[in-house]
């Protein structure tokens, strides 16, 4: 991603986050994905008064992407409102990142749009994937 896309996504994931629906954590999550051909969608977390049933921002955007037809990504970006960490994905969510590929990127950010660049490989090394089961990668 260059320097403008990667700027965009950070700041539409930023926005997704207004949409976060957490009564119960009140920790506001948002995140947008950007596929192949350029196309962005956005998620935020959704919690449920049974907790357990909650999803995260990320796992919400790709699902929004796949349920369209996507399943190659360039990029995605993660948005909270902490201000002195990057947010980092919790490990469903690098799992589920991981059954689109290795080789994409992944931008925690901090409030102030600031942000740390890893890939899906660097998060979540010595993967299983679908490779291993004679799938898609
Ligand atoms: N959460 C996300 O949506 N993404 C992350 O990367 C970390 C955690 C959500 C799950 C839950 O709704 C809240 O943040 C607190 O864990």
């Amino acid at each position: 991603m260059d320097d403008t896309g990667r700027q965009e996504l950070i700041q539409r994931a930023h926005l997704a986050k207004e949409s976060a629906y957490c009564p119960y954590s009140k920790f506001r999550v948002g995140a947008a994905v950007v596929t192949h051909d350029g196309k962005i969608y956005t998620g935020c977390n959704v919690e449920n008064a049974s907790y357990g049933l909650s999803i995260c921002a990320e796992r919400t955007a790709i699902s929004k992407a796949v349920s369209d037809g996507y399943k190659q990504f360039k990029a995605i970006a993660i948005a909270s409102d902490q201000v002195d960490r990057h947010i980092s994905p919790c490990g469903a969510c690098r799992q589920f990142m991981r059954e689109f590929g290795l080789h994409w990127e992944v931008y925690l950010t901090k409030l102030n749009g600031d942000h740390q660049q890893m890939t899906v490989e660097n998060l979540l090394p010595l993967s299983f994937g679908p490779d291993n089961l004679g799938g898609m990668n």
